[in-house]
């Protein structure tokens, strides 16, 4: 057992760790350390609330924290890198649905929430409030999130839901919200439970519908939205049970979130208050222009001898290269590249992969120097002047439309502006549609070569090429 005293410092230190990592998590070279900060805070926080004065139970506790780290330790190494995503998607809907349960549970047993005579009345509402909306942002975060696991597993179409009318049912829905939380904090008209059941299933609605309407290429928005509801609600739980530390973590957790929600805007170029209403105003025509040019494809050979002739390249690297585990090999051809002199670059954009930073991660995984990674606009400036652009497993970040095609789903994003170098080479498997369905204009350039395959053989075979 530890006293309040104790467990008090306990939770600042913890806090402090989390903040360091976090810190720690802003830069690739400092990342590690950023985890490990993050690791001892979780010990020591989750130490000091379990062995708190006012825990009971303390068999239970261990025994579900024993369950879930087992089942949390099989889950994180089976998982693929490319998964990652729907794993952080779903993880956020256990703290969304951690936060339901902790409202239902502490609206049953208000603790010490009445424990003041004097202020008795006051602090049952405020408690009341709490309850109210944690469970309203829980829910919403609970249902949202399950959308969101099922749109980036394909198992729910990515496409945007847009209905007319869902603005004014959504504003309606909150307005019903609100007005039941007035009466469920005076304990007026219906029982206390109709209006949180009520009000439950409201705020279950509202997720499923704010996140159907948000998909294709806006999805990286919805991870990092999703991860700062998750924060709130985790915040909403500690004001609950009176968890300093837990309000703290949440609102760390929400407005990290946040932050990253607004850079991920800017990346795509899209409004934040339009995607966090769902889809505000983002309707886009399907594009109708026809693919003007042919497409042409060229070997590994070919590839080979002209990476030997050109002095600069620049790598683009997207989600194909992280399904293929091509960062290994795309390493080596990096390495014969330089052994050979010549200047290879990386350029990253933004929303490459399927997660933030993926690409770095990636990068980093296979031991490629950091100072080689470029993001995109540093390296757009650059790209006039590149003999060849080796697109490996890109398609929507490098996708002309965005530019020049008004009907585009994408258009307005940003993107590498790859068909500006002298050569581009695209390696795929296919001419399939990258993850925002949207054909790809890139493919029918002139000075643009289609090289089909699985990124990490094609890799492979043109550095055996290079090796000859
Ligand atoms: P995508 O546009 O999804 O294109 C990836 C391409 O990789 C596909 O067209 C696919 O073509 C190819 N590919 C798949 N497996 C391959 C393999 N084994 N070998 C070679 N190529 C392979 O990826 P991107 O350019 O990285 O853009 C990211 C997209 O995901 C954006 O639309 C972004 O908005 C969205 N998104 C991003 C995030 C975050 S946070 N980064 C989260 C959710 C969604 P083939 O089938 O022809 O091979």
């Amino acid at each position: 057992m530890i006293t309040g005293n104790l467990q008090t410092a306990a939770y600042l230190f913890a806090s402090i760790l989390f903040i360091l990592s976090l810190g720690g998590l802003s830069s690739q070279e400092s990342a590690k350390k950023g985890v490990f900060y993050g690791i001892i805070g979780m010990i020591i926080a989750i130490l000091s609330t379990i062995m708190g004065e006012s825990v009971q139970g303390h068999a239970y506790i261990l025994v579900a924290i024993a369950i879930a780290a087992i089942i949390g330790i099989v889950v994180a190494r089976k998982v693929e890198m490319t998964s990652m995503p729907q794993l952080v998607a779903i993880l956020h809907s256990f703290v969304g649905l951690a936060a339901v349960l902790v409202g239902y549970g502490s609206f049953i047993n208000p603790g010490e929430a009445h424990a003041d005579p004097e202020f008795a009345t006051a602090m049952e509402r405020i408690h009341l409030v709490e309850v109210y909306l944690g469970v309203f942002i829980g829910a919403i975060t609970f249902t949202g999130s399950i959308i969101a696991w099922g749109k980036l597993e394909g198992k729910i179409m990515s496409k945007p839901l847009l209905y007319p009318g869902r603005h004014a049912i959504n504003i309606l829905l909150v307005i019903i919200t609100l007005t039941m939380m007035v009466l469920f904090t005076l304990d007026a008209g219906l029982s206390q439970w109709t209006y949180l059941y009520i009000m439950t299933a409201i705020a279950a609605f509202i997720g499923v519908m704010l996140v159907m309407a948000i998909g294709g290429a806006d999805m990286p928005v919805v991870v990092s939205m999703l991860n700062s509801y998750s924060g709130w609600a985790a915040a909403a739980a500690g004001f609950m049970l009176g968890n300093d530390l837990l309000i703290v973590t949440g609102a760390l957790v929400g407005s990290s979130g946040a932050i990253l929600s607004i850079i991920m805007c800017r990346a795509m170029n899209r409004s934040f208050i339009s995607v966090i209403l769902g889809g505000f105003g983002g309707v886009a025509v399907a594009s109708t222009k026809e693919m003007e040019g042919e497409v042409t494809s060229i070997t590994h050979d070919e590839v080979a001898e002209l990476l030997k002739e050109s002095s600069s390249l620049v790598i683009v690297p997207g989600y194909g290269m992280a399904v293929a585990k091509a960062q290994y090999p795309v390493y080596d051809l990096v390495d014969i590249l330089r052994k050979a002199g010549k200047k290879v670059r990386f350029g990253i954009h933004p929303v490459a992969g399927r997660l933030p930073g993926h690409m770095n991660v990636l990068l980093a995984e296979a031991n490629v120097p950091y100072d080689i990674v470029l993001e995109m606009e540093e390296i757009n400036e650059d790209l006039p002047e590149t003999d060849v652009v080796m697109v490996i497993g890109a398609n929507d970040i490098v996708n002309p439309g965005a530019q020049d095609d008004p009907g585009s789903p994408i258009y307005g994003m940003p993107v590498i502006e790859v068909w500006n170098a002298k050569k581009v080479i695209v390696m795929k498997r296919s001419m399939a549609a990258g993850y925002a369905g949207v054909e790809n204009p890139l493919f029918y350039k002139e000075n643009a070569d289609m090289l089909y395959g699985d990124a990490k053989d094609s890799v492979d075979k043109i550095n055996m090429a290079l090796r000859r």
